[in-house]
This record gives structure tokens, C-alpha cells and sequence, in this order.
């Protein structure tokens, strides 16, 4: 699979897609040290989904963002605090410029609308001493999906059920892809 709208060096320039795996997180953890920098691993359903505090992720519907990606900075750990709130903000930024809707953000990690969960990230890092040797970013969005398991009925949304739209996931993750890319570059994370 191929981002045709990238303006990217590095970030999405390699693209493994699946329609079913256990979870694109632990995908790119197993395959680590065979990624490029930038590497996106997506997904249509995650079997095993991993959320933070070892909670499950649901992605059981097909256009649904799951997607996870590799950087390996080399850099020292605390040039990277701060960067989950940072992901968060880019991709509220990026369904902004696409869509013009405007999600909100519970920190660090979670992204809104209503009061309700409409997407989380989920960031591992690999230290060496101070630095840091990888980043694994794991992002997942409810996009289309309008029925939820019961026990999360009550705090989960989806674009489509708070907005009536559908997005195009492709879209969104490309233009995440592009701004976030130029964000790392400007802090010189690498
Ligand atoms: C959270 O708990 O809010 C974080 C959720 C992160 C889910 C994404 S979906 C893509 C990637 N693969 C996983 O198994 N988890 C992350």
C-alpha cells in the first residue's frame, strides 16, 4: 500500500497493511529491528488490541484507523516528553483541515468528543540508558463504527455517530503523516 499525498521523508514511506491481525502494536514490536524509520503497520481488525494499563482495544470494523508506526530517534529520552499530547494535537489538527470537526483532547492520551472516547494513543519506548533507541506509536480512531461492545456503550463514539460523516482513513492518516513529520523535524528529535 502507497500514501499517494505524502510530502514526507521518512514517516509512512513504508506502508504493511493486513485486513486481520492480533494488534499493529505488537506487530511492529516483533518485527522491530527489521523496520525502517517511519514504518506505518495498519490494520482493518485487530484481534487483540492493546490499549494503555493493558486495557483492550476494540477495531472490529473494516475502515476504522489502527494503524502503528516505528521511529528510532537516537536521541536523548527527554527531548521526546511531551510527545503523545503532541500526537494527539496532530491529529486533531489533521481531521480539522480535512473535515473542518474539531475533536478534543483528554490528557495525554485520549482523544473526545462529547465526553465520550472517539480515539487513543498508545506510545512504547525502547531506552538505552537516556537514549532513546525506538518509538512505537500506536493510534487508533473509531471512525465508522456506530455499535459498541456493551461495557464501553456508554463512553465510546465514532466520527460517524457524533458527526454523520464518513472519513477516509487514508486521508487523515496522510495528512497526520505530513504535519507530524515536520513537527519531529522542527523539535530535532533525530
Ligand atoms: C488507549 O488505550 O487509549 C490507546 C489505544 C491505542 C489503540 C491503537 S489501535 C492501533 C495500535 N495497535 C494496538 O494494538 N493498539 C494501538
Amino acid at each position: 500500500m502507497e500514501f499517494k499525498e505524502l510530502t514526507t521523508n521518512f514517516l509512512g514511506r513504508n506502508v504493511i497493511y493486513y485486513k486481520e491481525i492480533d494488534s499493529t502494536q505488537l506487530e511492529i514490536l516483533r518485527k522491530i529491528n527489521n523496520l525502517t524509520n517511519g514504518t506505518i503497520i495498519m490494520a482493518d481488525i485487530q484481534t487483540n488490541g492493546k490499549g494503555t494499563h493493558g486495557r483492550v482495544w476494540h477495531t472490529s470494523e473494516k475502515n476504522n484507523i489502527a494503524f502503528s508506526f516505528v521511529i528510532y530517534p537516537n536521541c536523548n529520552v527527554r527531548k521526546l516528553e511531551g510527545i503523545t499530547k503532541e500526537i494527539a494535537e496532530t491529529l486533531v489538527l489533521a481531521i480539522k483541515n480535512i473535515y473542518n470537526i474539531e475533536l478534543n483532547i483528554k490528557h495525554p492520551n485520549d482523544i473526545v468528543y462529547n465526553n465520550r472516547k472517539i480515539g487513543g494513543i498508545l506510545t512504547q519506548d525502547k531506552l538505552n540508558g537516556e537514549i532513546v533507541k525506538y518509538i512505537v506509536v500506536g493510534i487508533g480512531i473509531n471512525t465508522v463504527q456506530t455499535e459498541f461492545p456493551k461495557e464501553i456503550e456508554n463512553i465510546a463514539t465514532s466520527i460517524k455517530k457524533e458527526f454523520n460523516i464518513e472519513v477516509d482513513r487514508i486521508k487523515i492518516i496522510t495528512e497526520f503523516c505530513n504535519l507530524f513529520e515536520q513537527k519531529f523535524l522542527e523539535r530535532s528529535y533525530i
